[in-house]
């Protein structure tokens, strides 16, 4: 069996239109989204990404604001730039870029975010609601996949979900997105991490899996059940000498291999990654018409 390739890119175009028509509707009403995003220290992987938030905004016509300070900024700083983006009637969605430098607490940073602008899902109050099934903001990466997966028609209901990694940011939330009671979820869901004993025997049983490591081409296809559908979420950087500048990005997923074994796959890049940006701006647009009262 040869994979079918998820295209992250067309998927996330198809939402990017819908958006189009809600933010047109909220423009007729004198309304325009905003989106703050805060870039602290030199990261070229994280400016890489604040700039491509930014052109996604400028892309769909939101306001956007980027705050870039150098990695020496303190605590006090940051706080003081959020508690002025929490005041700005503009700003509906506010994103600290993570990681943060390591003298900064960035628990302390999300919890100063208004939980209404908190377009990222990182904070305490959007994660207690995600995980009783209340609407709030629901983080951008796992609510990308769960539409990739219902859009590709891999509708996860009644399915062996198997997370292979932990995070706050991909790992946990998605499980917790996918197990809910709820259209486009309903599934059994297995957390599998660095410290699970005999990985590829619980992999296996996966009919989907969502590979969320962080280690480049981990996941190999004696690892995955023939027939699953596979969802990869690195992006690592390679180095690879044959390639123009050096590097090429490789996922989590050894590519190659597992698109002989599966029913499906996604690539990288343009797999997850587009879809992480699009359901940024579906939160904002989101946020915004909450903000205003209106139902688009
Ligand atoms: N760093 C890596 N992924 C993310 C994300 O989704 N949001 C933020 N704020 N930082 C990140």
């Amino acid at each position: 069996m040869t994979a079918k390739i998820i295209n992250g890119k067309e998927i996330a175009e198809q939402i990017r239109q819908e958006l189009r028509t809600k933010i047109a509707a909220l423009k007729a009403r004198g309304i325009t989204p905003g989106l703050a995003v805060v870039l602290v220290g030199e990261d070229p992987a994280s400016q890489s990404y604040v700039r491509m938030k930014g052109r996604a905004c400028e892309d769909l016509g939101l306001y956007s604001k980027t705050i870039v300070k150098p990695a020496t900024t303190s605590e006090e700083e940051l706080l003081t730039i959020i508690d002025s983006l929490n005041a700005d009637p503009r700003i509906n969605g506010i994103l600290v870029q993570l990681p943060l430098p390591k003298h900064i607490d960035e628990n302390k940073i999300i919890l100063r975010i208004d939980p209404d602008k908190d377009v990222d899902g990182f904070h305490p109050i959007n994660v207690g609601k995600m995980l009783i099934g209340e609407p709030g903001f629901l983080p951008c990466t796992p609510h990308g996949i769960q539409e990739m997966l219902m859009r590709s028609g891999n509708d996860p209901e009644g399915k062996h979900v198997v997370v292979v990694g932990r995070s706050n940011i991909v790992g946990k939330p998605v499980a917790a997105i996918l197990v809910q009671k709820a259209k486009g979820a309903n599934a059994t869901v297995t957390i599998a991490h660095s410290r699970t004993r005999d990985l590829g025997s619980i992999t296996r049983t996966g009919d989907i899996m969502v590979a969320a490591i962080g280690s480049p081409e981990f996941i190999k296809a004696d690892m995955i059940k023939e027939g699953a559908v596979i969802i990869d979420v690195g992006s690592n950087r390679v180095s690879d000498p044959s390639a123009k500048r050096g590097y090429r990005w490789t996922g989590d997923v050894d590519f190659e291999a597992v698109k002989e074994k599966a029913s499906a796959i996604t690539p990288v890049p343009g797999g997850v990654g587009p879809m992480t940006i699009v359901m940024l701006m579906s939160n904002t647009v989101l946020s915004a018409s909450r903000a205003h009262r209106q139902d688009i």
